[in-house]
């Protein structure tokens, strides 16, 4: 069964959070303050579902987060979407790690682990470095004579598919597939992505026609990939005792890693390039002082938000926020309010490249926190720090020139269309 798409609700003057025209129209921010000081732990409705607690602070956040055996992630108890994964599984996948809780979830996120320690990412540097002024040759090419060119397709977009084509081991060439059955896969809103159930079926096929190539590929010729960690690797069944992953747990986590090295670090370029457009101001520090980058690296990500919530379900009564929390209910937290949370930064809606220059500045909670703690996370951080090192020494004036259009998700922060000149 697919999902079903969120249904638009009445809801007695409250917010909707589930509304994907809610960060369409890119408004969700201000809901997220006046639930945080009016509401932070909040019962949101839904029309096709029993609906949720809508978590809006950053201490609550975190303290759901750290704490699995209370707020879990697991499949058989919903998962970490908002729709339940056990009742609509459209890929017939078995659960990839971030959908399980301790002490399985560590099996299965070791798998993969040796494929982000901090030598082998830091090792993929001069290669993303190369990457990025490829790309850069390319955006100059297309803007060439004052041009107005399509920033999220020419970068955004292509920078972590070739990077994520070299975690699997795979040519660039297959980027473009890869594209598009992530966009399928998180678009469920969206009728321009997910044009149709028919549609959404027939990139799960493919999928998994090209995932299984691939897994016999690696099975007979091993190599330093991803993909190969996954298909030499060996998991506890239920007795404890150690056996290949199944076909369809390996499904599980290949979708899992196609969509999760893509669309965040694709919307993280482009809403950091969007955020500097509309803060001269900043742009100015890091071109003045590109040692900044870093810090900025961070604050995009507190910015955007890329992932807007990831959902718990309570395993037992407990009380959140003053509201009594029944076992069973869904726990939806919600990140891109949690990096807003006035009591945890000075200014949180100013846009501030020098604010992670202070040691002591707040965490952002855009890569999640606790068990789940996002595995691609200095992967991203990388590829961001570069792109943004070498986009503004070669195009300083880089700036957003026309309408941006954003996914219509309540679960990625995206920005489909971004058209961008090169100079002023
Ligand atoms: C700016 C970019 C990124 C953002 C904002 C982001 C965000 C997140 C968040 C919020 C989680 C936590 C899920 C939870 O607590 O339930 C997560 C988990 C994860 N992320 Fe990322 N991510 C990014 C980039 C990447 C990349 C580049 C990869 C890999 C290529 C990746 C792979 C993963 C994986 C495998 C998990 C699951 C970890 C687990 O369950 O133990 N992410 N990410």
């Amino acid at each position: 069964m697919l999902r079903p798409k969120a249904e638009k609700l009445s809801l007695d003057g409250g917010p909707d959070l589930k509304d994907p025209d809610l960060y369409m129209r890119n408004e969700h921010q201000e809901v997220f303050k006046a639930l945080r000081a009016t509401s932070p732990v909040y019962w949101n409705p839904e029309a096709d579902a029993a609906g949720f607690w809508a978590i809006t602070r950053y201490d609550d956040v975190e303290a759901i987060s750290k704490n699995p055996a209370l707020f879990s992630s697991a499949k058989e108890n919903g998962g970490h979407r908002i729709f339940n994964e056990n009742e609509i599984d459209e890929n017939n996948t078995e659960a990839s790690m971030i959908s399980l809780d301790p002490p399985t979830h560590a099996a299965y996120r070791r798998m993969v682990t040796p494929g982000f320690v901090p030598k082998r990412i830091t090792g993929m540097e001069d290669r993303i470095r190369a990457r990025v002024i490829r790309l850069l040759d390319r955006l100059e090419t297309r803007g060439a004579n004052g041009n107005e060119v399509e920033f999220v397709d020419a970068v955004a977009a292509a920078l972590p598919i070739e990077v994520l084509a070299e975690l699997f081991g795979v040519p660039d060439s297959d980027g473009p597939k890869l594209f598009e059955w992530s966009n399928a896969t998180v678009g469920e809103d969206d009728p321009e992505l997910r044009v149709s159930d028919d549609y959404m079926r027939q990139c799960i096929i493919e999928m998994a026609t090209y995932a299984a190539g691939l897994w016999q590929a690696r099975v007979e010729t091993p190599g330093e990939d991803l993909i190969s960690m996954l298909a030499h690797s060996k998991i506890p069944n239920a007795s404890g005792v150690a056996e290949p992953m199944s076909f369809a747990t390996y499904i599980g986590t290949f979708i899992l890693l196609v969509v999760a090295g893509n669309e965040t670090t694709r919307n993280s370029i482009s809403g950091g390039l969007l955020a500097l457009s509309e803060n001269e101001d900043e742009r100015k520090k890091l071109l003045s002082d590109p040692s900044l980058i870093p810090s900025a690296v961070q604050e995009i990500i507190r910015w955007v938000s890329p992932v807007l919530h990831m959902r718990r379900t309570a395993t037992a009564d407990t009380e959140l926020g003053g509201q009594k929390i029944a076992k069973g209910d869904k726990v939806v937290m919600w990140y891109a309010s949690a990096n807003r949370d006035e009591t945890k930064w000075k200014d949180p809606f100013t846009f501030d490249v020098t604010r992670y220059t202070d040691t002591h500045a707040a965490t952002q909670l855009g890569f999640g926190v606790g068990q789940h703690f996002c595995l691609g996370s200095r992967l991203a951080e990388l590829q961001l720090r570069i792109l943004f090192e070498e986009l503004l020494k070669r195009f300083p004036d880089i700036h957003v020139s026309g309408p941006v259009r954003r996914l219509r998700s309540n679960f990625i922060a995206g920005i489909k269309e971004m058209p961008v000149k090169l100079t002023r």
